[in-house]
């Protein structure tokens, strides 16, 4: 009996490792650095960069001139501490004039620069896929956001592409002939201030219901919290637990 499974697993494993259905290798998500794994000198750097785009948002939205796309500002910063170019999504005009590719596109215009090489590129929030494009093609550096798409997705009920932006970035492989992702990403810099003072709980019946407001389809078990789908009070880590427990003892008899 076994020789005969050995011998079908052997001519399935024969014709699958024949050729591949897959044109590429399929891309991890590139690492996210977080506040914790910079130097103290970076962090700093990054705050202050991230505070100036804050304030711009947050005065711009709830202050100055009360324009709701504004929570999404971005800039173009030297790494000499130079902000070169600041601007917000200018969804008024098009949907598709967000933040970044709103910046990206009047800094180009300004300078009649057309490569950011040698450049960081900030965000109030985590860029949807196509601005992760657009950085990529654009050649930055580094990114650098503050509140992340789950966050704003999962927790704050405001409409997302479910794709976060490490995912495309590790297909950024493909831009260059060394065949390694450039753009470093910086995530999550000053959310104490980006997601209660920028963004808003749009949730259904929080009173800030807008037309981006979503129900999130967000699975149960999510938590910020977990690490590598690991937490130690998790359904998951326990439903594992028992599993193991009933089959050791069920070996025992
Ligand atoms: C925000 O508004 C305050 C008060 O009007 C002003 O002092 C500050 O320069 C503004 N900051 C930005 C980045 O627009
Ligand atoms: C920083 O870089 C910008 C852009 O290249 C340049 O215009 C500026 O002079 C530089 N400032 C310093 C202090 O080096
Ligand atoms: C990508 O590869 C090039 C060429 O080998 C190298 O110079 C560069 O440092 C690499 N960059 C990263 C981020 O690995
Ligand atoms: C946010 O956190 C930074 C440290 O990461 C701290 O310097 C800053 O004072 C905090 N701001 C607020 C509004 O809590
Ligand atoms: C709206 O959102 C803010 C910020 O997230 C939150 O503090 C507030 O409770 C929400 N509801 C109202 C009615 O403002």
């Amino acid at each position: 009996m076994y020789k005969y499974i050995f011998a079908i697993l052997a001519v399935m494993f024969a014709v699958s490792s024949a050729c591949s259905n897959s044109p590429w290798k399929t891309a991890s998500p590139s690492v996210v650095k977080l506040p914790a794994d910079l130097s103290a000198a970076e962090l700093a750097f990054h705050e202050a960069k991230m505070m100036e785009i804050a304030q711009y948002a947050i005065n711009e939205t709830y202050h100055n001139n009360k324009i709701p796309n504004a929570i999404f500002t971005a800039s173009i910063v030297h790494p000499n501490g130079t902000t070169i170019c600041m601007d917000r999504n200018r969804g008024e005009d098009s949907s598709i004039r967000h933040g970044e590719t709103q910046v990206i596109l009047a800094c180009s215009e300004k300078f009649k620069k057309n490569t950011w090489k040698g450049y960081y590129l900030y965000t109030t929030g985590e860029s949807c896929p196509m601005c992760q494009a657009a950085i990529m093609w654009a050649g930055f550096d580094k990114v650098i956001y503050g509140t992340s798409v789950k966050t704003l997705y999962c927790e704050l009920c405001m409409s997302q592409i479910l794709v976060e932006s490490n995912f495309i970035n590790g297909y950024g492989y493909g831009l260059n002939d060394a065949g390694n992702v450039t753009l470093e990403i910086i995530g999550e810099v000053l959310t104490n201030v980006t997601t209660p003072q920028v963004f808003r709980n749009w949730c259904p019946g929080q009173g800030n219901e807008t037309f981006w407001t979503i129900h999130p389809k967000c699975n149960s078990d999510y938590s910020p919290s977990c690490v590598n789908g690991s937490s130690i009070l998790s359904t998951n880590f326990v439903f594992t637990f028992v599993a193991i427990m009933v089959i050791a003892i069920s070996m025992l008899f």
